[in-house]
């Protein structure tokens, strides 16, 4: 038996949908256990892209039945423009299972993530848009709508008139048009003939598969430093990223994961709002953003760009537990004649920090301390082995491993499913 854990190591983004692909063809099962469509995974396979937002990665593989798990927030109208999508490239999602016990986003928690920002102002997240936060907030207040709602129309009629009621205050108090309970129970139920037949309840059925010997892949929305506890609060998404919603989100217990693998770009990137301490400004940033395609899946926006930040990766290590991390784009470096890694911060009381700090007007102030590495200076987008990458880009992945004290299994040197290095099989047991 084999439970995997797929987490994010920076702020999302980093090629979780292709590490997840690449496993996923060897799982019998891949597990989206946090966030909800404000996800954004590109997926290349033999030179087709695929960009998922709320369907794990793991469906292109086609060998896995893919479960949303309780953790997710579900979209029902995003959900099943992106079955359509995948019907259309010929990908069956047939295999794509729900659990009754996640929440439902309507139209009314998109309208309130907006007015959340308006009312934020200049100290706005920066969120997706997509109702991920208030939605969340609903679960939290015990006035969220799970699925289940909606084998029971009396019982989701009523839960309705509830958040309705609540929401009429709000939009009332910022001019906003009020909502009407029976839209918003139409809206609803205008799901349930195609979403009851996915429902399933899926913490029994994952534990029975585990207790079968099944292997399992975990899949995470967003990253470490967007958690909603571990993340740079209040700049963060509302959910569980880091590996322990991998069992809140699903319900299985701790003592089935085997291994946690945490997903890192050779760089860093940041989409939203908050801090960033190795961002870079400018002409530097710009060169980044275009040697790497960084714009967001979801969003279209520009991501903000940086370089490696070694404390922010032993912090992901330390959070998840990493047992092993996976760097992906390291050829987006293959231009550069020195990399500059953080491996400190320096505070405005000329305090020098090697550990994250956990208050977070600290980490807003932090300075960057950079340790100076030799770039490559060439194409390696062709090793398909460790030895194939030349001595100074192995370097590199050997500092990264020191700093960040674990060790690196996957090496992205290529988007595409076959531009990978694998150094540890991922699924053997620990
Ligand atoms: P929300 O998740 O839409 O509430 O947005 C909260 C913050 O998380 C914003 O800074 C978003 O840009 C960021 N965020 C949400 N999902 C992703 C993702 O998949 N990748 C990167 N950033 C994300
Ligand atoms: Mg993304």
């Amino acid at each position: 038996m084999s439970a995997i854990v797929v987490v994010g190591a920076q702020w999302g983004d980093e090629g979780k949908g292709k590490v997840t692909d690449v496993i996923g063809q060897d799982v019998d099962w891949v597990v989206k256990f946090n966030g909800g469509n404000n996800a954004g995974h590109t997926v290349v396979v033999d030179g087709q892209k695929f960009a998922l937002h709320l369907i794990p990665a793991g469906i292109i593989s086609q060998q896995a039945t893919c479960v949303i798990g309780n953790g997710v927030v579900v979209d029902p109208k995003v959900l099943f423009e992106e079955i359509d999508e995948l019907k259309a490239a010929n990908i069956n999602c047939d295999h794509l299972k729900v659990s009754g016990q996640a929440h439902m986003i309507l139209s009314y928690n998109k309208i309130a993530d907006g007015l959340a920002e308006r009312v934020l102002g200049e100290g706005k997240i920066g969120t997706t848009g997509r109702g991920i936060g208030p939605t969340y907030a609903d679960k939290m207040n015990r006035v969220g709508l799970r699925i289940n709602y909606l084998r029971h129309p009396d019982l989701l009629k009523e839960k309705i008139e509830t958040i309705v009621a609540q929401k009429n205050v709000i939009f009332r108090a910022l001019g906003v048009e009020e909502l009407s309970a029976k839209k918003v129970y139409e809206e609803a139920m205008s799901y349930a003939p195609r979403l009851l037949p996915m429902i399933i309840d899926s913490a029994p059925m994952l534990n029975e598969a585990l207790r079968l010997g099944q292997h399992m892949l975990f899949e995470a929305g967003q990253a470490t430093m967007l958690d909603i506890d571990h993340g740079t609060y209040p700049y963060v998404t509302s959910s569980s990223c880091t590996a322990g919603g991998a069992c809140t989100g699903t319900g299985v217990g701790p003592t089935h994961i085997d291994r946690v693998i945490g997903i890192a770009k050779a760089y860093t990137t940041r989409v939203g709002e908050g801090p960033f301490p190795t961002e870079l400004s400018g002409p530097q940033g710009d060169k980044l953003r275009e040697l790497g395609g960084e714009y967001g899946v979801t969003t279209g926006r520009p991501r903000r760009t940086g370089w490696f930040d070694a404390v922010v990766a032993a912090y992901a290590v330390d959070i998840n537990g990493l047992t092993d991390l996976a760097i992906t784009k390291l050829d987006v470096l293959d231009d550069y004649d020195e990399i500059p890694v953080c491996t400190g911060y320096k505070l405005p009381d000329g305090q020098v920090m090697t550990t994250m700090p956990s208050d977070q007007v600290d980490f807003a102030q932090a300075e960057p301390i950079y340790t100076m590495h030799p770039g490559w200076k060439c194409d390696i987008s062709k090793a398909r082995t460790f030895d194939d990458l030349p001595k100074a880009a192995q370097d590199y992945i050997h500092a990264l491993e020191d700093y960040s004290r674990c060790r690196i299994s996957v090496i992205g040197v290529g988007p595409g499913r076959e531009e990978t290095i694998v150094r540890n099989d991922l699924l053997a047991k620990q």
